[in-house]
């Protein structure tokens, strides 16, 4: 049983005291570490058997200039599962900005709220710190802004080192790459300030690009999800961006234009330009989509919808002021709503399900693409800093919704599901957090049981130090990490 443990942080700078994302529950850690004898409170059911993973931003050395959460290098936490038994350990995603850093001992690059040409690797450091998929044996990091996809092994958290898909993709790679665990195949894009804006492609399951794809848009534009059905992907086209009149000024500033309708681009998984389909839709912001699946002649989406995307339009606010906003106000906005595509009249539906905030919605990736009935998100309390309070279970056959709440000060990660291993239900399984306690100072990760979600955890996995609160995560089956190799 690990009892004692110094936990090592940044020492910050009088600049960077008051930086909500630099302190408390968000300060980075420094020490990379592997726990085998976990203090567990209840029981890890035994059958529970494979890795948890979460990405987040987590700096390793004092931010040069204004730090942004956004700016922090990756870092993976992972805890893996079998025989009721954990083990946790966590490591740094290792970028190239991040290469560099270590041979200097110092921050090397200004961030988000200060982009500068005259950083090492262009405007920003693509630190891959916002999402984790797992393809081919291996995970894949992934950058919110478009950024290198990073391999790492799954079972040592070592950073193999960029991927291009066997030389064939010219680009970049966003967050929120998908992969269709029934073929094996890995959807992707990216999208950047030069025409056509966006590409789309499609890799094979052996990790070679078979589909690149331009997807024409009016201008820069700041997608961050794409949909798949398993005939389709789903790319959008939305109304907030860059406001050309500040550039005009010198001014890099992020609006809402209300006037401008959302688009979505429907194309055959592996179609060309000429196949796609526009869909209009109400102007909005979209995060994160929750699932998407064929229906007929129609493709139905379902998404988080943030119908207040920027929470002042054209303000005045200091940068970290406007930076808390668009976090954690404009998600207040969020909304679980479903797009119905018709490809035989080109109309879109759309309809809010539910008149709840909640948002990183996740559902069984076995089941990504085809038609879901249950999803599972975090809900967010009005603050200043984006925080998950609980989970909420959505039920979209009945209309029914099941809430846990974490607790005053504990404030956890988006929860993915886990199914079990003769699973009798499509919610047959559990959910996984990282939670951190800001009352007691310590980080744990919970296990509920998905069918009796507000029951509480049937497990509380105690960890020696802190995880610091993050950005996405998975969970990927023991038999499938057992039966594929890394590369
Ligand atoms: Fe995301």
């Amino acid at each position: 049983m690990v009892t004692a443990y110094q936990e090592e942080t940044l020492t910050l700078p009088p600049q960077h005291a008051g930086n909500p994302y630099l302190t408390g529950p968000f300060a980075p850690v420094l020490n990379q570490d592997i726990f085998t004898d976990l203090e567990v409170i209840g029981e890890i059911p035994r059958d529970l058997h494979g890795t948890y993973y979460r990405n987040g931003p987590n700096p390793k050395y004092v931010p040069k200039g204004r730090y942004h959460w956004f700016d922090g290098d990756g870092m993976l936490h992972a805890l893996s599962f079998e025989d009721g038994k954990a083990v946790y350990r966590n490591r740094w995603i290792e970028t190239e900005g991040l290469v560099a850093e270590d041979a200097e001992r110092r921050s090397l690059f200004t961030g988000l709220i200060e982009p500068d040409p005259k950083n090492p690797l262009g405007y920003i450091k693509d630190n891959a710190n916002t999402d984790v998929i797992y393809h081919k044996g291996n995970l894949l990091t992934l950058f919110y802004r478009a950024g290198k996809p990073y391999v790492v092994d799954p079972h040592t958290l070592k950073t193999i080192g960029a991927t291009d898909f066997g030389g064939k993709w010219k680009g970049l790679v966003s967050a929120h790459a998908k992969v269709d665990e029934h073929t094996g195949e890995l959807m992707i894009f990216d999208y950047g300030p030069k025409p056509p804006y966006m590409h789309y492609g499609v890799v094979s399951p052996e990790g070679e690009l078979v589909n690149r794809t331009p997807i024409p848009l009016p201008g820069w534009r700041l997608p961050h999800d794409i949909a798949i059905t398993r005939q389709y992907t789903v790319l959008m086209d939305m109304p907030v961006f860059v406001d050309p009149e500040a550039v005009k000024h010198g001014k890099q500033r992020i609006d809402f234009f209300p006037e401008i309708p959302t688009r979505f681009a429907v194309i055959p998984r592996h179609g060309g330009e000429a196949d796609i389909r526009w869909f209009e839709a109400e102007p909005c912001y979209i995060y994160h989509v929750v699932n998407a699946w064929d229906n007929g002649d129609e493709v139905v989406m379902d998404v988080c919808r943030v119908s207040q995307p920027v929470a002042e339009r054209g303000a005045r606010m200091s940068d970290l002021d406007r930076m808390k906003k668009v976090l954690a106000e404009a998600l207040q906005s969020a909304r679980y709503h479903r797009y119905r595509f018709n490809l035989k009249t080109g109309a879109t539906h759309e309809e809010q399900l539910w008149d709840i905030t909640s948002e990183f919605p996740m559902v069984d990736l076995n089941r990504m693409g085809t038609p879901t009935r249950y999803s599972y998100h975090v809900t967010l309390p009005p603050l200043d800093t984006l925080r998950f309070d609980g989970l909420v279970k959505y039920d979209t056959q009945t209309g029914a919704q099941e809430e846990y709440k974490f607790g005053p000060g504990r404030w956890g990660s988006e929860a993915p599901f886990a199914a079990r291993t003769d699973a009798v239900s499509e919610d047959d399984g559990y959910l996984l957090s990282f939670l951190h306690d800001e009352n007691s100072g310590r980080s744990e990760c919970l296990i509920l049981d998905a069918v009796k979600l507000t029951e509480g955890p049937l497990a509380r996995v105690m960890l020696p130090r802190r995880v610091p609160l993050g950005f996405h995560a998975t969970w990927i089956p023991g038999l499938t990490l057992d039966n594929e190799v890394s590369s």
